[in-house]
């Protein structure tokens, strides 16, 4: 991994309004060490549909059901919608927040008005309004592995709500996952949070068409040298996902299993991407499409 991962680097994501079209720029980029001081998105949003789940396969047949189209427009979608903020090792997360605004615009200092809604800081263990998930939980053929609470160290379980350990670092392929602190009403198609997998910890993700996600982490070089023995190996991600997936299914084994592939949205914020040189990317993928407006990969 290049050096440029090996530093405290700190991300700002502001899913701007009015826009369509995504694109991202670096900002401040440190020639001397490749440190990034920020990455700005734009033209995040873009019209289109998914198919929500309405009920969830045994672990043979696999045969999800799916419910009429849901159409999404405007300012972010479908990332307006509720979203879980996802993390992949190598990687070592010192703090998180979210905020929400009514009414900022973009290029206009005046126009904010920040709420910070969600903080996580493991050096204090300070938290408000965080949920950490992994997916410790029983193992299904067709959905993978459930989720379940995640112990201090990010990836093994929990049965409660348990803050993640000062400094912890998880490893390649290792993931965890940060949901609000507001449970879930019953699975169910008209539920508050849609039809999910029996017997998970069930939260809502993070609301707003317009929201920030702070992070300060590290992502150090993976130094166990069985790489072939892993699927992402020291590629390290921080990412964003419609919350309806990983409460049904992250790596389903059919595609109507999650709303995932029939493009409910997912926001790759910070990712490393083998052989590419910037090592980030966005994708905001729907292959249901109404205005013709999809973001190329990055
Ligand atoms: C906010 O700033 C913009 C320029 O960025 C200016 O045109 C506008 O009048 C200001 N609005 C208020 C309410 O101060
Ligand atoms: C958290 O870890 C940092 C770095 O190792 C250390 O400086 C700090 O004292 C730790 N905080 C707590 C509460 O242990
Ligand atoms: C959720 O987090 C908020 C902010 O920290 C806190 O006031 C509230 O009590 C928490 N709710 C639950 C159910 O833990
Ligand atoms: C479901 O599938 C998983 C993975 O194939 C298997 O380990 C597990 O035993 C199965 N569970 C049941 C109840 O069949
Ligand atoms: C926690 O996050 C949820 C989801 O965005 C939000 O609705 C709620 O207001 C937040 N709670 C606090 C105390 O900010
Ligand atoms: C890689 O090797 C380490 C020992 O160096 C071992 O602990 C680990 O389980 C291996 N990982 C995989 C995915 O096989
Ligand atoms: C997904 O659901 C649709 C609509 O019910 C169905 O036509 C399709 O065959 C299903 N796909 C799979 C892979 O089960
Ligand atoms: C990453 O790139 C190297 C060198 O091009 C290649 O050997 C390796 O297979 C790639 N790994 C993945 C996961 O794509
Ligand atoms: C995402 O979009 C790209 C570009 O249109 C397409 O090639 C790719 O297959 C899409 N991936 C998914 C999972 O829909």
């Amino acid at each position: 991994m290049l050096p440029l991962l090996s530093s405290v680097l700190l991300l700002f994501l502001t899913l701007s309004q009015n826009v369509s079209g995504a694109s991202n720029q670096i900002i401040q980029k440190r020639s001397s060490n490749q440190v990034y001081d920020q990455i700005f998105f734009s033209n995040v949003g873009f019209n289109g549909y998914y198919s929500p789940v309405t009920s969830l396969g045994d672990n043979d047949t696999c045969s999800c059901e799916i419910g009429d189209n849901v159409y999404f427009s405007g300012t972010n979608s479908p990332l307006n919608e509720p979203v879980s903020v996802h993390f992949r090792g190598p990687l070592i997360l010192h703090k998180f927040a979210y905020y929400t605004s009514d009414n900022f615009i973009i290029n206009e200092d005046n126009s904010s008005d920040w709420t910070r809604d969600a903080y996580f800081d493991a050096a204090s263990s300070a938290a408000e309004n965080v949920t950490f998930l992994t997916k410790a939980g029983d193992s299904s053929a067709c959905l993978g592995k459930a989720l379940t609470y995640a112990d201090s160290d990010g990836i093994s379980s929990a049965t409660s709500n348990t803050l993640l350990g000062n400094g912890t670092l998880i490893t390649s392929d290792q993931e965890y996952v940060i949901f609000s602190n507001i449970s879930c009403s019953k699975s169910g198609f008209d539920n508050d949070c849609g039809v999910y997998r029996d017997g998970i910890p069930a939260y809502h993700g993070y609301y707003g068409t317009t929201k920030m996600f702070l992070f300060e982490f590290e992502m150090p070089t993976e130094t166990q040298k069985n790489s072939s023995s892993f699927s992402y190996y020291d590629m390290p991600a921080i990412w964003l996902l419609n919350a309806n997936i990983p409460r049904t299914s992250q790596y389903p084994g059919s595609v109507n299993c999650s709303c995932w592939a029939s493009g409910c949205g997912e926001f790759d914020i910070f990712e490393v991407m083998n052989g590419t040189q910037d090592r980030k990317s966005t994708r905001l993928n729907s292959s249901h499409t109404v205005v013709s407006r999809m973001p190329s990969s990055a």
